[in-house]
């Protein structure tokens, strides 16, 4: 047989399926289990966006569409931006793609040629390095351990700048797996940074900016410093906020040069976000919008409940997340123990020793790039929660 393509020998399965799929075999061999692993947002969108999806079917022209994305959907996306504080766009320099992943990857095919350099903080969301490794970019994470709120410095970021000159910085807030958000002065600060290096792109994928906690408003490097948007690309996605992710359907918003890059990748990938999932994607983002405020409010209440749950293990380090759906809880205190005489050197066994023995699934930390924390994620049915969390502490309380 003729061998495949160099590219595919790099890329990976990801990480976080691999453990979605153990804890579904276990359940289907019935198994009591609680998923804590998967970041979906485990809600329904609002009646609005099924009536504006039929309605469109009854008219639907059952041919191709823009490669860019409908006028009516760039501008529905315009005012969705408009109202984060994201003024001065016009469609020009916006583009679709099917969900954020297509949206990154096609950045990083249209920003980066082999070799360059990509950096990131890390932990960081599994897809950053899978997606480095197919376009064969050097990724550089930049560790922003427990001890800095996972969150990344002005100084460590002026230095990596400095030292690997990358041609992108792919930039993630609220993020994955952490769940920190940065406020609006570090948002300054690290904007002050970005200005004095001028050869590198910044991408911002700040899919979950709507699920902010405690307050917080979401910032972006373009509003503390507005001369940085002639290389900031700014990434949205209906699959979080909207509780969408099988509808797929990203955006951005950048320079208008990389706007028709990922128009003209769209043009030879999948031609156009279909009618359709279209019309529904217009109704989401501007029709009424009490799912996505509600399901914030349930997502605070439950963040509250797991972060209260690992406080009160001694040991464990989790500082507080401010957005999404994620606590990311560093887990190291348990390594050298054993449970049950499983013993457990690292996070992959922690995990595993969970599953098998409380039926509780997690992603270990170093899908995520940090080896010793693992990441929760609690759109779990609200009355799953607190038993996993129990058995979670139970495992813990186990330990020998
Ligand atoms: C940080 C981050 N970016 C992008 C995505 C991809 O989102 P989409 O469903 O729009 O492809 C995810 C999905 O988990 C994510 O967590």
């Amino acid at each position: 047989m003729p061998l495949l393509a160099r590219r595919i020998g790099r890329a990976k399965p990801s990480a976080i399926m691999a453990v979605a799929e153990k804890a579904k075999k276990l359940k289907a061999d019935g198994r009591d289990i609680i998923s804590f692993s998967i970041g979906v947002p485990n809600f329904l969108p609002g009646d609005h966006v099924y009536q504006a999806a039929r309605d469109a079917l009854a008219k639907d022209s059952g041919q191709y569409g823009s490669n860019r994305g409908t006028d009516a959907l760039l501008d529905a996306f315009l005012q969705h931006i408009e109202a984060l504080g994201l003024t001065g766009y016009t469609r020009a320099n916006l583009s679709t793609g099917i969900g954020a992943k297509h949206i990154l990857y096609n950045l990083a095919e249209s920003l980066l040629d082999e070799g360059d350099t990509i950096a990131y903080p890390s932990p960081y969301w599994t897809t950053y390095a899978d997606i480095a490794d197919i376009v064969n970019a050097k990724a550089v994470p930049l560790p922003c351990p427990a001890s800095q709120d996972y969150k990344l410095t002005p100084a460590q970021l002026d230095d990596a700048l400095a030292t690997h000159k990358p041609k992108v910085l792919l930039f993630n807030n609220p993020s994955n797996p952490t769940g920190m958000v940065y406020t609006r002065d570090e948002i300054a600060a690290l904007a002050d940074v970005l200005v004095k290096h001028p050869d590198t792109w910044i991408i911002t994928d700040d899919i979950y900016n709507r699920m902010l906690f405690d307050g917080l408003a979401y910032t972006n490097f373009v509003q503390a410093r507005p001369e940085l948007r002639d290389r900031t690309v700014f990434v949205d996605s209906l699959s979080k906020t909207y509780g969408m992710p099988g509808w797929r359907v990203g955006f951005m918003a950048g320079p208008e040069p990389v706007a028709k890059a990922l128009t003209t990748m769209n043009s030879n990938h999948i031609t156009n976000v279909p009618e359709v999932v279209t019309a529904a994607a217009i109704a989401a983002l501007t029709g009424p919008q009490d799912v996505p405020t509600q399901k914030n409010a349930e997502f605070q209440a439950k963040r509250d409940q797991v972060l209260a749950a690992m406080e009160a293990i001694p040991g464990v380090v989790c500082p507080r997340p401010q957005g999404a759906f994620y606590v990311f809880p560093d887990i190291s205190c348990a390594f050298g123990k054993s449970h049950g005489g499983v013993k457990i050197e690292n996070d992959v066994d922690f995990c595993n020793a969970l599953l098998e023995a409380k039926g509780v699934a997690c992603v270990p930390g170093s899908a995520f790039g940090e080896p010793r924390a693992l990441r929760i994620s609690y759109t779990c049915p609200t009355p799953q929660l607190a038993p996993g969390l129990q058995r979670f502490q139970e495992f813990f309380a186990e330990l020998k």
